[in-house]
């Protein structure tokens, strides 16, 4: 199938504490403010010019998972599979400045989608400022109630290629057309966010991130670690408004599209040290059950 999305283009956050929101993302994960005002704040770490974007709201929740297209007639595509589907149709207007084309769905069990043309490449490469500076926005890894099912919706609608899951569905990863091993996962459980992921440049950035955390009196939730599945260093820490993130670096890249799904067994509780994390060290009860909302989808 031709990939009709390439990467993860931006996240869309609702913070109900928007200045501490927009604190926490400029003193921690380094990213830098593009656009602020009274309603919201558009944050990059890049020359794109947005990749997180955070709205005041009344809750904590996701307000959309952005996509990015590998052009224009993908996003048509991805807009008349969703229809064709009968999935909610949110908007057609896109909600960044300088996006030329994006459609905005609810998957069937709730995850919204923008799925947008290229964002403008207006900002500086570089910044001074506090923080590690990340280099993009990695990877999404959603929950839901059924990600086979879930999955099957993804790769119909979207045309994301399911690169590996476990053998009983409970966790799944899926790739885009810039051939990283995810750029959407997929853990089974309540209808939600489990975290999203900055890409950070070197293993010493996982030390000052610690460092930065422990300077606030806060902790890291996992890690150091790397991943079996993706093969990729991991660490990972709760934000001031509840959003678990993760810092990776060295992600596989795939340059099959015609590599065969990978299976493995992740043992009861995520226990397969050689898929969750291969230095040892098990998910704790924190990073298991962590969850956040989509708009909507609150019960
Ligand atoms: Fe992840």
């Amino acid at each position: 199938m031709t990939a009709l999305i390439y990467r993860l283009g931006h996240i869309a956050l609702n913070v109900v504490d928007l200045d501490a929101a927009l604190s926490d993302t400029q003193a921690i994960a380094g990213a830098r403010v593009v656009h602020q005002d009274a309603t919201h704040a558009i944050l990059t770490s890049n020359r794109r010019h947005a990749e997180v974007v955070l709205h005041r709201a009344q809750a904590n929740e996701v307000r959309a998972i952005g996509l990015e297209a590998v052009g224009l007639e993908a996003v048509e595509e991805v807009g008349k599979r969703a229809k064709d589907r009968g999935l909610r149709i949110l908007s057609e207007t896109p909600s960044l400045p300088g996006v030329e084309r994006s459609v905005t769905f609810a998957s069937s069990e709730g995850h919204i989608f923008e799925v947008h043309t290229p964002v403008p490449e207006d900002q500086p490469l570089r910044y001074v400022g506090a923080g590690i500076h990340p280099r993009y926005l990695d990877h999404v890894n959603l929950s839901a109630a059924d990600p086979e099912a879930i999955a099957s919706e993804f790769s119909e609608v979207m045309g994301l290629i399911l690169t590996e899951r476990t053998t009983g569905f409970e966790l799944m990863w899926m790739r885009a057309g810039d051939g990283r091993h995810h750029t959407v996962g997929l853990k089974k459980g309540q209808t939600g966010l489990h975290h999203f992921s900055w890409e950070l440049s070197d293993f010493s950035d996982f030390k000052r991130l610690g460092d930065k955390l422990d300077a606030c009196h806060r902790n890291l939730v996992w890690g150091p670690g790397r991943h079996g599945a993706g093969d990729n260093l991991f660490i990972y820490y709760i934000d001031s408004a509840g959003f678990m993130i993760e810092c990776t670096a060295e992600m596989e890249v795939i340059g099959d599209p015609h590599r065969q799904v990978r299976i493995t067994d992740a043992g009861e509780n995520l226990s397969n040290a050689k898929v969750v994390n291969r230095w040892g060290a098990l998910p704790p009860r924190l990073w298991i059950n962590h969850h956040t909302d989509f708009v909507g989808t609150a019960r």
